[in-house]
This record gives structure tokens, C-alpha cells and sequence, in this order.
């Protein structure tokens, strides 16, 4: 039996508020596979997997959902804990990953940044938290119609962690944007178009406006009932005079977004859409300086791109899990 989308998103959403609930340390570590129907049992069975991060994934056990997305049989959450692999749960958490040309910290990037000397930065490229959780386009909901005749859809289910505490543009550009000597680029909601547009005009840089990430595998919530959210928000600005490597390049830029498969952070973005921005908005040798790094794009893409990286992310978690991807990409690059 092949399940539909709304069924697929269903038995998902079912199987990550199982993740959530019953491993709240760990969520991050941990993954799932596609649900496969079982005839004999007439329920579909999810096998439960660390999070591939660069290596294979380990399978840590299944569970049994039945039609109706309830959970008939779970693995028991401490067998799962004693099966995690121990690369997945380091006992000395390191602090940075340093290597030639690129760095990327377990920390705070404003405080990093305001250490920095003025003008110092040819790239900021980021990607701040704006809340996701508290929005109506976040990919871990839970599908629920609001009103019995559809005119309404689905709610955010819950939060997602300290690192989606949306951040207010004015506090973290107040300091990072002085330290910028050429292009600016941000991420944000579609929202905060013309807030990032007004501020880069107050730090005396060309708001170039707005830019599309078109996505070609949108997450299809709501999908009878809106048209489905297939871009985000990308907002450039730059130093006058800073040049250009581009020549009739449209502002739109069409890329698959990274699937729960494969990414570590919930709102990775792809690597190629970041190498994009990295090859037009900075020359070879650059600083390219990302101060909520996530899961280290930028920093991988700078430095695959013959920049110097440096990234930084607050939350020790989702650092463990980037350093391992940064070793993953990054590790057998010699100097340049
Ligand atoms: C939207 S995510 C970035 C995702 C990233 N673009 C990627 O491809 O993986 C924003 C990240 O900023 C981190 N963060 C929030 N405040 C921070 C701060 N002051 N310093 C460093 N990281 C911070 C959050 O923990 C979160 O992982």
C-alpha cells in the first residue's frame, strides 16, 4: 500500500512527537525513516536511526503506527539510549574546529563579532533564528485543521528548542553590521523584508533588497488549502562601490532543500545555494564570517570555495552534531 502525502505527513509528524516526548536530550541526535506498510500487521512500521551526520546511519530500533497515526508499539526509550553510538554522544565536547583557513565555534557569534576589528568582514553570510516554531510555515507540525470546514490550517505544534528563539534584527545588526566591509546577506522571514532593508540603509550600506531561495521539494502542508510556501527570504546589501562577480544573475535561486535525511540542523540550507552566494558576493581569500552558523554551510562553503570561514553556533548540541560534518567536509582539505 503506497501511503498518500497527508497520510506520509501524518505517520511523520506522529513518529517525530514520539522522538520529542520521549527523548528530549537526544532529539537531535535521532531520525527516522520513511514508514513502510506492513500487510501482516495492516500498520506501517518506522525504523528509528541516529542521524547520518557525514556516517552511516545506525538503526536503533522500529516502531508499529497504525492508520490513524497512533503508535501501537514503540523500542523502549533506555534500549534505544544504549544503542546510540558513542561518535553520536562525544564524553569531551570540544569547543571549535580549527583548520587551515576555516574556524568554527561553540559560541556566542554577536559577542565574537563585536570583538572583531571594524570593516574586518568581506562576507557576512547568515541565517538567524526567526522563530519557526511560532510560524505557520515550520516543517515539524503537526497536521491539525483549525475549523471542521478546512478555511483554516495547520498550527505550529509546540517549540523546538532555544535555537529557534527568534532574534530581533536591530539588537544582532547593531553590532555585526559596523564590523562589515563589503556584501551583507541574510536569511529572514518574508516578514522582515523591509526591517533588514531599512536597517542595512542606517549602517550606510546599499540595501541591494530582497532575493528568492525557490525550493523545489516544498513541504506540502496545507497543500488543498493554500497555495504551498515554495521560497524564502534572502536580504543583500553591500559597502558602496564593493564589486560584483556576477553578470545578469536573477535573484531568484532554485534549490532543493536538504531532506530530514540528510540534514542536521532543522533549518539547514543547501550547500550549493550557499556556495552560490559565497562565489557573487566575495573574492578567493576572503573573510566570509557567518555568526549563527547552524550547522556550518557557510563555514563548508566558504572554505570549499577558496575563502576563510568562520562560523559560530550557541547551542552545544547542534555544534557536536556541525563539528561532525565540518570534520566530515573539511578535514582532508590541505592549505591552500
Ligand atoms: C536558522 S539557524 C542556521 C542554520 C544554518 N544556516 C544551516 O544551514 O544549518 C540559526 C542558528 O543560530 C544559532 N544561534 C542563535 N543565537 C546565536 C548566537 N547568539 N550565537 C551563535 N549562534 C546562535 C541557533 O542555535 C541556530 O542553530
Amino acid at each position: 500500500m503506497n501511503a498518500t502525502t497527508e497520510r506520509k505527513l501524518a505517520l511523520r509528524a506522529a513518529v517525530n512527537e514520539w522522538i520529542g516526548g520521549s527523548f528530549p536530550e537526544h532529539r537531535m541526535l535521532l531520525s527516522h525513516d520513511a514508514p513502510v506498510y506492513e500487510p501482516q500487521a495492516d500498520a506501517w512500521s518506522v525504523k528509528l536511526t541516529t542521524k547520518r551526520n557525514g556516517v552511516p546511519a545506525v538503526h536503533l530500533g522500529s516502531l508499529l503506527v497504525a492508520h490513524d497515526a497512533s503508535i501501537i508499539e514503540a523500542p523502549v526509550p533506555a534500549n534505544v539510549l544504549a544503542r546510540l553510538p558513542d561518535h553520536a554522544t562525544p564524553e569531551t565536547p570540544r569547543d571549535a574546529v580549527i583548520g587551515d583557513w576555516y574556524a568554527f565555534h561553540c559560541g556566542d557569534g554577536i559577542e565574537a563579532a563585536a570583538a572583531m576589528p571594524d570593516r574586518s568582514i568581506d562576507l557576512l553570510l547568515t541565517d538567524p533564528p526567526y522563530g519557526i516554531s511560532k510560524r505557520y510555515t515550520c516543517e515539524t507540525q503537526v497536521p491539525r485543521r483549525l475549523r471542521n470546514d478546512g478555511s483554516d490550517f495547520i498550527m505550529p505544534k509546540g517549540h523546538f528548542g532555544d535555537w529557534d528563539e527568534a532574534i530581533d534584527p536591530h539588537a544582532w545588526t547593531s553590532v555585526v553590521l559596523p564590523k562589515v566591509a563589503g556584501w551583507a546577506v541574510t536569511f529572514c522571514a518574508q516578514a522582515q523584508i523591509g526591517t533588514y532593508c531599512d536597517i542595512f540603509t542606517e549602517h550606510g550600506l546599499v540595501a541591494v533588497g530582497p532575493m528568492v531561495w525557490q525550493k523545489t521539494n516544498p513541504v506540502p502542508f496545507n497543500h488543498k488549502y493554500k497555495p504551498v510556501n515554495a521560497w524564502e527570504a534572502v536580504v543583500v546589501g553591500k559597502r558602496p562601490s564593493t564589486p560584483f562577480n556576477g553578470e545578469m544573475v536573477h535573484n531568484v535561486f532554485v534549490h532543493k532543500s536538504p531532506s530530514p535525511q540528510q540534514r542536521i540542523h532543522p533549518t539547514q540550507k543547501p550547500l550549493p545555494l550557499v556556495a552560490e552566494f559565497v562565489d557573487l558576493f566575495s573574492e578567493p581569500n576572503g573573510l566570509v564570517f557567518d555568526p549563527f552558523a547552524g550547522s556550518a554551510t557557510t563555514v563548508i562553503a566558504a572554505r570549499q570555495h577558496g575563502r576563510r570561514g568562520i562560523g559560530y553556533e550557541l547551542d552545544p548540541m547542534l555544534f557536536a552534531l556541525a563539528a561532525e560534518r565540518v570534520d566530515a567536509e573539511l578535514g582532508k582539505m590541505s592549505l591552500l
